[in-house]
């Protein structure tokens, strides 16, 4: 959105950039010691004993080992002080006295003045109704509601909680009174038009008001909660210009840095459970606007998260929500834990009565996994105290469980399953292998993917790749064996870096081998950032293929700045990029520190690595990985546990 970023001349950002050296911003924020080329230190993004923050003053970025944080200078101020991207332009700018004009040679659109205004409008109206609830009469009965449900002033004040009186016209005139034009309102949401189509009245009448804000904190919707009983029980704006529900968490923008801190989300159903939550302590809530969630809000999520704690309601259709929206958040590769209430409670009751220590102790520190969360929600449909609904629900658990590819986590689970159905741990073991072998036909005898990842080998020769673990056999073969090749497997580096960040490479668990694939994209786009040759050569030949979403959007991106006939420089194409997402994944390609050379068989190598999976994808791994994901949310386990072992077997040919 053109008017959260301002129309700041691309003169003013390159000037900010040039004055604000990278060391120097950073260094007033964090203790950089020199390493070679790098400067290094500990990160102020995410809690760590041992640095895996760098700094590297040759192409003026910061980048994390640890929670993938990266960027420029700009990025970085953004990040440490919480301002948006024209707010820290701004500070910056007049900081080193470089004039500062956010609409530049470029006049404003009136698309982006009506946004101007609509925003404007909604904070006025958010702290009037604020002011509305604490400081006058009306308010009175919906403060006294608040208290009875524990919500106090402090809360009030940090979620900006107001109130809408009962009357026709109380936010219509306070608009009207400030000339804001009264259509362009209704249009955006905040009043609706009389049936009569003559005037205007208030949307929000004798309400409890919950502002929804945006990711830097600007209110852009509301939801009106009714006092005590009554239907409907929330209005919630309508989608505007402003307002995409699928696009907005609430309480993100208050819990993004604790859930950078934590690398965890939680996520729950209601506003009273986050805000209940955020009272006992716990900061990292959000919720989605009472709609399912959606890919957009998991990716939102992964811009601070590794994990998320799902904590939906306690009753059936809480479950199947949470049941819905496990896929989604996976398959933004999110882990994701499920935190299970006791039936018929929802977050905020088990707060109010069992105490936020409790709910820490008990709910969120004991979440289950997925499977087992699959396992207990199967489990139900069957009775267990009878013997064939025993056998019956071994039936249905089995394949849930012979399709996770830890051979300890089946071991785990099939001994729970032994003793919840009275059947010998050995014989289940059976049956699982049974499944499983039957689900990876095409490569009989294969329990396991095999020994894991053998390189890089010393000085940097050859492969990249080496085998997936646990995810099929990604590794190629021959063809990327060249001298100064891509390095290790984790798509971070050589040999160099081994050197550099030794300790790193070993504790980080969870950063998976990449696929060869995907290691072809980023060498690509690694040469690409430095060399316009490359690039040109990629665009004709490869184009937007790239099988990675954002790598993709990347190499789009490159493409136009190119085209703009500019030189190479991480720097400002971060700058030019504003998406947090992208940025980090341009700052990490960035430090890779493969070899700078390349010839034209390399990138034709890596091209035809790229192309052939896409092949793959379209001959069918993808359409599986859809069938799975619609099994999976119409709550059909039998067939997408079936599907995902036709997945691995697919992806071991
Ligand atoms: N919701 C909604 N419209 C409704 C009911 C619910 O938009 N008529 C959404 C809201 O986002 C709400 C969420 O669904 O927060 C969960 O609904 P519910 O559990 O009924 O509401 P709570 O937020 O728990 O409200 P309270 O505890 O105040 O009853
Ligand atoms: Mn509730």
């Amino acid at each position: 959105m053109s008017t959260e970023y301002g129309n700041i001349p691309e003169e003013t950002i390159d000037a900010v950039l040039k004055q604000h050296d990278i060391v120097e911003t950073v260094g007033r924020f964090v203790h950089l010691t020199k390493q070679g080329k790098y400067m290094k230190g500990l990160c102020p993004f995410h809690s760590e004993k041992t640095p895996s923050f760098t700094v590297t003053p040759d192409r003026q970025i910061f980048y994390c080992y640890g929670c993938g944080m990266g960027g420029n200078a700009i990025k970085f101020r953004m990040e440490i002080e919480g301002l948006s991207f024209p707010e820290a332009v701004k500070i910056m700018a007049e900081e080193v006295h470089i004039p500062f004009q956010s609409t530049g040679g470029k006049p404003e659109s009136p698309q982006d003045r009506e946004t101007g205004r609509l925003l404007q409008a909604y904070e006025w109206s958010e702290k009037f109704y604020h002011f509305l609830l604490k400081n006058t009469e009306h308010g009175r009965p919906a403060l006294e509601y608040l208290r009875g449900r524990g919500i106090g002033d402090k809360l009030i004040d940090q979620f900006r909680i107001g109130f809408a009186p009962d009357r026709w016209d109380t936010l219509v005139q306070f608009l009207d009174k400030r000339s804001f034009d009264l259509a362009e309102m209704e249009k955006g949401g905040l009043i609706s038009a009389r049936q009569s189509g003559d005037g205007y009245v208030d949307r929000f009448r004798g309400r409890i008001m919950f502002p929804i804000a945006n990711r830097s904190g600007k209110t852009i919707a509301f939801a009106g909660r009714i006092l005590g009983e009554g239907h409907p029980k929330y209005v919630n704006s309508p989608e505007s210009r402003l307002f995409n529900k699928s696009r907005v968490l609430y309480n993100f923008d208050q819990a993004r840095s604790a859930i950078r801190k934590q690398r965890q989300a939680i996520l729950f159903e209601g506003y009273g459970d986050v805000i209940a939550a955020w009272e006992a302590g716990v900061h990292n809530g959000i919720a989605t606007m009472g709609t399912s969630l959606t890919e957009q809000h998991a990716a939102m999520i992964k811009t601070a998260a590794d994990e998320v704690l799902v904590c939906y309601d306690g009753d059936n259709a809480g479950q199947n929500a949470a049941l819905k929206s496990i896929p989604i958040l996976e398959q933004a590769g999110l882990q994701v834990k499920v935190a299970m209430l006791p039936a018929g409670v929802d977050p905020d009751d088990y707060i109010r009565s069992n105490g936020g220590e409790r709910f820490v102790r008990q709910v969120v520190e004991d979440a289950a996994s997925t499977t087992k969360f699959r396992l207990a929600t199967l489990r139900r449909g069957y009775k267990l105290n009878e013997e064939n609904g025993r056998l019956d629900y071994a039936k249905a658990a089995l394949p849930v469980i012979a399709a996770l590819g830890s051979p300890t986590e089946r071991e785990v689970y099939l001994r729970e399953l032994s003793s919840e159905v009275d059947v010998s741990f050995e014989s289940l073991k059976q049956d699982c292998n049974l499944i499983r072998q039957e689900q990876s036909r095409p490569a009989p005898g294969q329990e396991d993917p095999g020994p894991a990842y053998s390189g890089p080998q010393p000085g940097g020769g050859g492969q990249y790749g080496g085998k997936g673990r646990g995810r099929g056999d990604y590794g190629n073969k021959g063809g990327f064996g060249k001298k100064g090749g891509f390095g290790g497997g984790n798509g971070y580096g050589n040999a160099a870096e081994e050197d550099f960040f030794p300790q790193q490479r070993r504790t980080r668990p969870n950063r998976d081998l990449l696929p060869a694939h995907q290691a072809a994209e980023r060498r690509l786009l690694f040469l690409m950032l430095q060399d316009r040759q490359v690039c040109d050569y990629v665009a004709q030949r490869l184009g937007d293929e790239f099988n990675t979403p954002d790598y993709a959007a990347i190499a789009a991106y490159l493409y136009a700045f190119y085209a703009q006939d500019r030189d190479p420089d991480s720097s400002r194409f971060i700058a030019s990029l504003q998406d947090e997402k992208l940025e980090k994944a341009v700052s990490s390609i960035v430090m890779m520190e493969g070899a700078r050379e390349w010839s034209e068989q390399e990138l034709d190598d890596c091209i035809k690595q790229i192309r052939s999976q896409g092949n793959l994808r379209s001959s069918g791994i993808e359409r599986k990985r859809e069938e799975m994901m619609r099994a999976e949310k119409d709550g059909d386990f039998l067939l997408a546990a079936q599907i995902a072992s036709e997945i691995i077997a697919l992806e071991r040919q």
